[in-house]
Parts: structure tokens; sequence; C-alpha cells
């Protein structure tokens, strides 16, 4: 299902991000969802917040992380 119309992003793209331990923001720097009329972003703020709850151990891990490719 497509959740940000602006910029065609779906919610498994979403999904896909914060499973993978990105916040709203670092997905919406990523993908630019919310970032035009903005009607999508309590759609996917919500689909953000349930991949974390299902998810913590993910949440976890990114607060350990080191930050990469500090070169
Ligand atoms: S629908 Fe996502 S910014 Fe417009």
């Amino acid at each position: 299902m497509i959740v940000c119309v602006c910029h065609r992003i779906s919610d498994r793209e979403i999904a896909r991000q914060a499973h993978a331990g990105l916040s709203f923001d670092e997905i919406q720097l990523e993908l630019g969802v919310a970032t035009c009329c903005g009607q999508c972003e309590s759609c996917a703020r919500d689909l953000v917040a349930q991949c974390c709850a299902s998810e913590p151990v993910a949440a976890l891990n990114r607060e350990n992380a080191t930050p990469a490719a500090v070169v």
C-alpha cells in the first residue's frame, strides 16, 4: 500500500527501514516521506511506532551501534 502519495513510498519500504532500526526522522530524511504535503505523516509515524514496538531489539541495537564509516 502506498503511504506517501507525493513520493510513492509504500508501507513495506517504511517498515523495512523501521525494522532496520531507523527512527521516523531518519526515515523521513532517507526516503522523503511526509516532506511535501504532509498528509501521510501520522500514518507513517504510526507505522514506524508499530514496527519499533514489535521489534524492540532492533531499537536497542541501534542505540548501541557505533557510527558507520567515520573515516
Ligand atoms: S503524501 Fe506524503 S508528503 Fe504528501
